[in-house]
This record gives structure tokens, C-alpha cells and sequence, in this order.
């Protein structure tokens, strides 16, 4: 049985033109890029090139990016840098209920150190109200951090409404934006947020590679002291050889033509799944607000765990856990109140740049197969 890859939010492969540059930096630039003998210097000048083509995806300046191990630690540098560098007085965050670990974890690590947190409610398709957000906020909010795009059903918040709000009320805005660079346009100016997360791995990068966008002027503590590496933001000699395959992965990033392909492979496969199931299989997310890659469906009446389980050699990803027995639908589906017996028959398939109309023809019929077995 061949292998179908339909998990590509949880990783992509390496696109080839990042192979090649993380190839040419091996052997190449082996200089500690701090040095500045003949041999540190193609070593910074490879680690500026690549910092400049993060900046150019987000429209942003080189200074302006922070290279971190990825998504988790970008996340983790600017709620953490923001509330450490704030002057003392009372801390308030406001985030979401959707939000990836690498945010609410955080938040939680921060309210013991006395920071108040609100996490915005979502509607059933997953989405904030900016409405809430202006309420939530107070004299003391210090931060907004809202996601681009949800990685499990792939809805996409309005930040740019949400930023300006937060922006009225002299507050600075965060978004992970992990699951959308790549996917769809993330210029930072357009979405007016001041600081913004990648994960490299998500988009043809190495894993162990991110970086966090942080606008000029905005203060921000380290996390990692040392010296004075990344402006004084993260401490660690840099890889110049991971950094260059995230520059590359940007740089291909910059032309999204590859989403309307996938866009069509996505909604041919939620079409075949209705034509076939009706009303047993039900869309988790927003219809029009998605990531063109990202299909959360539910199989109702089956177990999403199970019915993966059976689907030999695709991979594809499910947000339910069992907990003593029972099946419990993921927080980001409870919190978007889908029913317990629908959100535990959820499946999320991802689609890349490697995915055909074969591949997608293929997992509709093993879908089928499996589920006419049941
Ligand atoms: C929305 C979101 N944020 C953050 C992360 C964490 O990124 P990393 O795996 O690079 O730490 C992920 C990874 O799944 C993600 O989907």
C-alpha cells in the first residue's frame, strides 16, 4: 500500500532549494560567525543574507528578526520578553482559547509570577470577536497575543482588526503565526502586529529553526543571557546552516500560486467525503476563513484515533485523546463547543506542495474503504 503524506501541519519536508543551501552552509561555513578572520566572515554574511530574507518575507527590516529553535521558542520569547521588560507594574495578557501549548503554557508560567491572563472565547467556527478583545482590555494589559491561523481546523483570526484595537489602546500585538507563513500573506505592516512567530518546519524548513519578528523600538528581555549575540535578544553562537535553510524557505515562501492547487486538491477531497457520507461527516472550522491547505473533519459516530489507525499509510493527524477510557475531543474543538460525539470522530488532513490528485483520489477511495467496513 503506498504512503499518502496529509499531515503537513504537523511538519513539511525539506523543500529542495533548502537541502542545497543547508548543503553549500555545511560545508562551507564552518567560521564562528562572530569572528572576523577570513574564515567567521562568509559564516555572518551567510547568517545577515538569510536574516534579510526572513525580513523580506514579512516586510519587514534584517534587525527586526530574532533567529530562535523554532515556533515554540518564538512564542515563548515574546510573551516572556515582554512581560520580563516591562517596567513593574501589574501585567495583563490577553490571548485565546485556541491557542497552541507554546502560548497557553507560557501564559500559565506567567501567571504564577503574578501576570493576569484572559483568554478570549471563539465561535463555532473558531474565531474571536475583536468586540470581546476591546472589552477584555485594561489599563494594565501589556500584550495581545492572538494566532494567524489555528493548526488543528486552520481558521484564520482577524488580526488586523484585532491589532488595530489593540493598537488604540498603545498595546503591543503578538501573533503566532506558524501555521500561515508560507500559506498565506503574513507582511507585518498589513497585519499591524509589533511582534510575530515563525516555525520553520512547518514551511520546508529544518525543525530546530524559527524566528521571532520584533518591531523596531519595541524592549524585549532575552531569555537566554550570554553574550551579546542577536542584539542582545538571544544568547548562543547562531547557525548559520540553519538559519540559511529558513532565508531559503522564506525566500520560496514569498510566491503563494502553490495554495490554489492545493486549495482545489482540499476542497475536492471535502466534496468526495459529502458526496459519499452527507450528513455523517461534518466541517470543523470556518468554511471561508481557513488556511487553503487545512480540512478538520468529522466522521460522526467513529473514532478519529481508530479510524486513522485503519487507514493504512496515511498520515494524517487527529486532536482527540483518550483519557481513562474516554474519548475526549481536542481544547481547541471544546472550546469552540463542537458536540463531544462529533468533535471525537475528528481528522485533519493537511495538504503541501508535494500533494497530488492521486494521492487524494487514493485516501478518499482507503477512506471510504474503511468506513464502509465499519
Ligand atoms: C500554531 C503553532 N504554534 C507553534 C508551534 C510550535 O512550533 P515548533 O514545533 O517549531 O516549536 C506549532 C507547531 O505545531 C504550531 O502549530
Amino acid at each position: 500500500m503506498s504512503r499518502i503524506y496529509l499531515d503537513y501541519n504537523a511538519s513539511t519536508p525539506l523543500a529542495p532549494c533548502v537541502a542545497q543551501a543547508i548543503h553549500a552552509a555545511l560545508e562551507e561555513c564552518y567560521g564562528n560567525p562572530s569572528s572576523s578572520h577570513w574564515a567567521g566572515l562568509p559564516a555572518k554574511h551567510l547568517l545577515e543574507q538569510s536574516r534579510a530574507q526572513v525580513a523580506a518575507l514579512l516586510g519587514c527590516t534584517f534587525d527586526e528578526i530574532v533567529f530562535t529553535s523554532g515556533g515554540s521558542e518564538a512564542n515563548n520569547l515574546a510573551l516572556k520578553g515582554i512581560f520580563f521588560a516591562r517596567e513593574s507594574r501589574p501585567a495583563h495578557i490577553v490571548t485565546s482559547a485556541i491557542e497552541h501549548p507554546s502560548i497557553l503554557e507560557p501564559c500559565s508560567f506567567l501567571e504564577r509570577l503574578g501576570a493576569r491572563v484572559t483568554c478570549l472565547p471563539v465561535d463555532g467556527a473558531g474565531r474571536v470577536n475583536p468586540d470581546d478583545l476591546q472589552r477584555a482590555i485594561t489599563r494594565d494589559t501589556i500584550l495581545v497575543s492572538l494566532m494567524h491561523a489555528n493548526n488543528e481546523v486552520g481558521t484564520i483570526q482577524p488580526i488586523e482588526e484585532c491589532a488595530r484595537v489593540a493598537r488604540a489602546h498603545g498595546v503591543l500585538f503578538h501573533t503566532d503565526a506558524a501555521q500561515s507563513v508560507g500559506k498565506i500573506p503574513t507582511r507585518v505592516d498589513e497585519l499591524g502586529v509589533d511582534l510575530l512567530s515563525i516555525a520553520g518546519h512547518k514551511l520546508y524548513a529544518p525543525k530546530g529553526v524559527g524566528a521571532l519578528y520584533v518591531r523596531a523600538g519595541v524592549k524585549l528581555e532575552s531569555l537566554i543571557h550570554g553574550a551579546g549575540h542577536e542584539s542582545g535578544r538571544r544568547a548562543g553562537t547562531e547557525s548559520p546552516m540553519l538559519a540559511s535553510g529558513l532565508g531559503a524557505a522564506c525566500t520560496i515562501a514569498r510566491d503563494l500560486g502553490w495554495t490554489r492547487r492545493v486549495r482545489e486538491l482540499r476542497d475536492r477531497l471535502w466534496m468526495s467525503l459529502q458526496d459519499r457520507f452527507g450528513d455523517s461527516v461534518v466541517l470543523n472550522g470556518h468554511p471561508e476563513y481557513r488556511l487553503p491547505n487545512t480540512l478538520n473533519v468529522s466522521f460522526v459516530g467513529h473514532n478519529g484515533t481508530e479510524l486513522l489507525a485503519a487507514l493504512d499509510g496515511v498520515a494524517a493527524s487527529t486532536g482527540t485523546a483518550c483519557h481513562s477510557g474516554r474519548v475526549e475531543s481536542s481544547p481547541v474543538l471544546r472550546a469552540m463547543r463542537v458536540p463531544a460525539h462529533i468533535g471525537a470522530g475528528a481528522v485533519r488532513f493537511s495538504l503541501g506542495r508535494g500533494t497530488t490528485l492521486e494521492e487524494i483520489d487514493n485516501a478518499i477511495g482507503r477512506i471510504s474503504t474503511v468506513l464502509s467496513r465499519t
